[in-house]
């Protein structure tokens, strides 16, 4: 299944400076046991913004225009050789992404950044939001959810509401 992951505040803003605009242990905690095991797939800033540190535990994928220099970037640096494996690819669905053989079960998670977002959100199944409390000054937005998008879970813990969304898509 193709999903997304995000954090949304009040105006929908995901991120200022190319950094989380928030910092909540609990979502955190939530988008680790969402993800672990899985595919996560994200975009080049979003990559850079995590110190260009892959994320354990999961097949980590990034979004780039211009892989192979992406590589080489990453690669060349000797710390990251140390580093567990990122694969660098230009489109979100290439078929070795959906398709591997690490995804054991079967999810892959678009976890952002905003570009990203915005070119899978209308492919994925199912999109899982988790509203944080006002508004942060963000200079990055999510996209609109798709009108096919159902509210299927919300439920609300500390300070958070955590939303499941499922997209129903129909064959013509
Ligand atoms: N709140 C949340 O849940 C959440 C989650 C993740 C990130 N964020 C925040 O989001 C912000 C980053 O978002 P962003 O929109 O600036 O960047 P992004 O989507 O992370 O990365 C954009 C870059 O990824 C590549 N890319 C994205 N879509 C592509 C496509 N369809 N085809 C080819 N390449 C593609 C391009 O890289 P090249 O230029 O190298 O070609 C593009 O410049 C940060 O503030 C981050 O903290 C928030």
């Amino acid at each position: 299944m193709l999903k997304i992951i995000a954090a949304v505040d009040e105006q929908g803003g995901i991120g200022k400076n190319n950094s989380l605009a928030w910092h909540y242990g609990e979502d955190l905690q939530y988008f680790k046991k969402q993800t672990y095991n899985s595919t996560v797939v994200m975009g080049h800033n979003t990559f850079r913004s995590l110190q260009r540190t892959p994320l354990k535990g999961r097949r980590n994928v990034v979004i780039c225009r211009d892989p192979q220099k992406a590589y080489d970037e990453y690669f060349a640096d000797d710390y990251a050789r140390n580093k567990p494996m990122v694969f660098f690819y230009t489109d979100p669905f290439d078929l070795d992404i959906i398709n591997s053989e690490f995804n054991t079960d079967n999810n892959v998670w678009y976890i952002g950044g905003a570009q990203l977002y915005k070119a899978v959100i209308n492919k994925v199944d199912e999109i899982y939001l988790t509203k944080v409390p006002g508004t942060h000054n963000c200079d990055c937005f999510m996209p609109c959810l798709p009108i096919n998008a159902v509210l299927k879970q919300r439920e609300s813990i500390n300070n958070l509401i955590y939303e499941k969304y499922v997209v129903q898509h129909y064959k013509e």
